[in-house]
């Protein structure tokens, strides 16, 4: 039996991931399904009996890392013939064969709608068969077809060291797109989009209570596009597993990211309003503030219509947190384009942005019939100029907290090293607010997973700094 052999002798796996959120847990899967197979986590990768890289495609950078990567790691199977490389996850369902072509000494190739099968393929692959590429198929429409039986059932076997910290967790709501933004290669290597079934969802928050977590994100490419339809024709929407994981024993917060403009119904606000364990803050990607860019992005709406959704979000949740994303220098973007992105920055006061340069994808329908014309080193302004003014509207909305008091769920040690003065010697801790503004304090090692109440004494554009005031209940 695998497992006995497995028991005498315990074998190495390194794992390293990039990209999305999606992609962290399902690395999560993989180590659990391995770990199963007799693999514990190494991160040394020479130990390792099989390195595994989990890829992102959603721009060049992403890809460029990986396949760098897989070139430092050629040496490594030359000394050890033995050890298997795998490159899972999207580049795997993007570039299949072009990777074994680039890179021969890869032994498996597996899409993220195949990671079910992973135990088998690496055992083929150790038996010294050749590569194998496992990959979802094409449908007529485009789409992709995915195992759909991995999708309800692996989801409950995590690795736990894996997490951003002990108690925090992701859960996958949803798996795929359909929006098919023109720029965009995730609705062809994530397949079409799949809601699980509610009471999937809130058993596995029930598990992960059980196992320390005191913090979820529910995720999904869209994930306020949720929608489950029962036997008797009853619809659940995201406002609805809001409420029910909310109301989980054990749960202290939960967030949910990415959400899409259009489907940002007033239920779902509502929520976020009535349920004081939702994070207050909505990470609501906008990409452009210039019409005819949103139109050849295929967004579907209008930067007027982004901004009243901005203002009803507002209006509805008092000291809500908006975050977006944007995307500079797409096909035909000018400077007064880009000028009117620059304005709904201005205007939209987001806690943060996260500013892409466009990155062309083979396979995406932009790449098809747009010039990618803006040169690069007008792109790279742009997003200099907007991160600037970005920066400069995170730095005067925090510096609103100097002074007050904050409720805050600690996290665990700052990883920065802002450290300030006469602070030195003392653990800095690091934890978030409702509407999730990073607060970093002095205190001991024991508040981690506990709310505390911290004064505010100053404040950069990403990190609010203070003093504990009173440690709160314990979360657990
Ligand atoms: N599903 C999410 C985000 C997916 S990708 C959503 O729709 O909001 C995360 C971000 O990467 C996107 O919001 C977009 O800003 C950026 N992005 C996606 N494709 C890109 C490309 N080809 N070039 C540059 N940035 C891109
Ligand atoms: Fe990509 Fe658009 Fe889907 Fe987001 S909504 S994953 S940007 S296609
Ligand atoms: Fe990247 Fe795939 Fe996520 S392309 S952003 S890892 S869905």
């Amino acid at each position: 039996m695998a497992n006995e052999s497995a028991a005498a002798a315990r074998k190495k796996l390194y794992l390293e991931t990039v990209g999305c959120q999606m992609n962290m847990l399902d690395s999560e899967i993989v180590a659990a399904k391995l770990r199963d197979e007799g693999y514990d986590l190494t991160q040394d990768v020479n130990a390792a009996d099989a390195v595994f890289y989990n890829t992102c495609s959603v721009r060049q950078h992403a890809e460029d890392k990986t396949y760098s990567a897989l070139g430092r790691i050629k040496r490594l199977k030359e000394r050890n013939p033995g050890v298997a490389i795998g490159v899972l996850g999207c580049m795997a369902q993007k570039d299949q064969a072009t990777i074994l072509k680039r890179a021969p000494h890869v032994d498996l190739v597996v899409g993220p709608g195949q990671i079910d099968r992973i135990p088998e393929l690496l055992a083929a692959a150790k038996s010294g068969n050749p590569p194998a590429i496992a990959v979802s198929k094409s449908r007529r429409d485009g789409t992709l077809e995915v195992i759909a039986s991995s999708f309800t059932v692996y989801d409950p076997d995590r690795e736990p060291s894996l997490r951003p910290t002990p108690f925090q967790a992701f859960i996958r709501v949803m798996m795929g797109c359909d929006k098919f933004c023109t720029y965009c290669v995730v609705p062809s290597v994530r397949g079409p989009e799949q809601s699980r079934e509610p009471e999937a969802i809130v058993a596995e928050a029930r598990m992960l209570v059980d196992q320390g977590v005191r913090e979820i994100t529910l995720l999904g490419q869209t994930v306020n596009s949720y929608q489950k339809r029962s036997a008797d024709g009853r619809i659940t929407r995201l406002s609805d597993i809001l409420e029910r994981v909310q109301a989980v024993p054990g749960i202290e917060r939960v967030k949910f990211v990415t959400n899409f403009p259009n489907d940002m119904s007033q239920d779902l606000l509502q929520a976020v309003r009535d349920f004081p364990k939702i994070s207050r803050s909505i990470h609501v990607p906008a990409q452009s503030g210039c019409d005819q860019i949103l139109k050849r992005m295929k967004r579907m709406y209008t930067a007027s219509f982004y901004e009243e959704m901005l203002a009803r979000a507002r209006e509805t949740i008092p000291g809500v947190a908006i975050s977006s994303d944007f995307i500079v220098g797409f096909c035909g973007e000018d400077e007064a384009a880009f000028e009117r992105t620059m304005g709904l920055v201005e205007r939209g006061r987001f806690k943060n942005s996260f500013i892409f340069k466009y990155s062309t994808r083979l396979g995406t329908k932009a790449d098809a019939i747009y010039a990618d014309d803006v040169p690069d080193d007008v792109k790279k302004r742009r997003n200099n100029e907007l991160l600037a003014l970005q920066t400069r509207i995170s730095l005067e909305d925090n510096q609103r907290f100097v002074g007050r008091e904050v409720e805050v769920l600690v996290e665990g040690p700052s990883r920065s090293t802002a450290r300030r003065e006469g602070w030195e010697g003392v653990s800095q801790l690091v934890g978030r607010t409702s509407c999730d503004r990073i607060t970093a304090f002095a205190g001991e090692l024991e508040l981690v997973g506990r709310f505390v109440r911290v004064r505010v004494e100053g404040a950069s554009a990403v990190t609010l700094f203070g003093r504990v005031e009173t440690p709160l209940a314990s979360a657990w």
